[in-house]
């Protein structure tokens, strides 16, 4: 892989770290960032890694006014014999120019962004934790910085790598979440840009989820924004369903997320010879499952997620309690699998990791 040449400063005065015994999801950052710009014309120029600070962009940045900027998410692992592991990076930055293509934004050059990735994470690297269930989250970003408030794409940007120490991102752990199904605000719609990682995605996301969160719910669970019946993913995740001995995942339909984890998860299964389909599924048939006693287990899979078991889903006034509102052993079993490989506890058959 080539390497980015990279002007580098480094920070004078260290960060106090946080304790990695209990770390929350995204609440602190290491002492430097990796930035890069962009220039139509000009192409890609300037990266460099500097002390972690605020950005400075004029207050027309596109950015702030039409949402034009896409995001990652990653992890890095320190292995017991302190090597450090990415979990398929370029499919990441794969994604990240398909979102690109999406918001109309340039396309990022992915082996100058991984090499960048690379580098940032040696200099941070005491920022790794070791510990069970921790990992070094990684937000590559892209935003249009143009000060130009016309409604059209911008002709420069800058793509930003930051790092953030982490723990679970539910407080509940491994331990099952309860999901609220969404019946009247819906997230994205075919043709629109729920595919795409961006931020207006999660913008229209919030409102079910506050609501979701105050009566007791950790997310809500997506239904087809045309017929508000079809299962799509769950607030910042990908889901699955184990029915009668099958696991279901909604097919991508171009208002789904392309879960990296989603995608890893199948051809886990496929592996462990355990049936499995991707097609749409209806919140009916769930319920229908429900009722015939067949709903054996529910998760989701994300990034930051991981494997979240899901204990409970309400749907209108209906409480389906699923697998006795414990973890399934098919969800124990894959999450133990898949944090194995990535933090290289287990043989990766795949060659999915990635040493730095
Ligand atoms: C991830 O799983 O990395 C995500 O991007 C979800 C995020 C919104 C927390």
């Amino acid at each position: 892989m080539k390497e980015l040449k990279i002007d580098v400063t480094l920070s004078t005065e260290k960060k106090q770290k946080p304790s990695f015994d209990n770390l929350e999801f995204g609440k602190h950052f290491t002492d430097h960032m990796f930035i890069w710009n962009y220039t139509e014309g000009k192409g890609w120029h300037d990266a460099r890694i500097i002390p972690y600070q605020p950005i400075m962009l004029d207050p027309a940045a596109t950015v702030f006014h039409y949402g034009q900027t896409v995001f990652e998410g990653m992890k890095a692992y320190l292995t017991k014999d302190e090597q450090v592991l990415l979990f398929r990076p370029e499919e990441n930055m794969k994604r990240l120019n398909r979102s690109n293509d999406r918001l109309c934004m340039p396309k990022l050059d992915e082996e100058g962004a991984l090499s960048a990735l690379k580098q940032l994470i040696q200099i941070d690297r005491d920022w790794i934790p070791s510990g069970e269930g921790t990992s070094l989250y990684i937000r590559p970003f892209m935003i249009a910085t143009e000060a130009f408030l016309g409604v059209h794409p911008a002709k420069t940007y800058q793509f930003i790598i930051i790092l953030s120490p982490v723990g679970a991102y539910y407080k509940e752990g491994i331990n099952p979440v309860k999901i609220a199904v969404e019946s009247e605000y819906v997230r994205a719609v075919a043709g629109g840009t729920g595919n795409a990682k961006t931020a207006g995605n999660y913008a229209a996301s919030l409102k079910a989820s506050e609501i979701a969160e105050q009566n007791g719910y950790s997310q809500v669970l997506w239904l087809d924004g045309r017929e508000n019946q079809y299962i799509e993913e769950v607030g910042s995740m990908n889901v699955f369903f184990k029915i009668n001995g099958e696991v279901i995942t909604p097919e991508l339909n171009g208002s789904i997320l392309e879960g990296i984890t989603r995608k890893s998860i199948i051809e886990l299964l496929n592996y462990m010879n355990i049936p499995l389909v991707e097609r749409r599924i209806s919140i009916h048939e769930i319920q229908q499952a429900y009722q015939d006693g067949v709903l054996e287990e529910a998760f989701g899979t994300g990034t930051a997620a991981v494997i979240s078991p899901i204990g409970e889903l309400l749907w209108k006034n209906e409480k389906m309690v699923v697998n006795n509102g414990e973890i399934g052993s098919l969800s124990q079993q894959l999450y133990d699998t898949l944090t194995g490989i990535q933090n290289g506890t287990k043989e990766d058959p795949f060659g999915w990791s990635a040493r730095i």
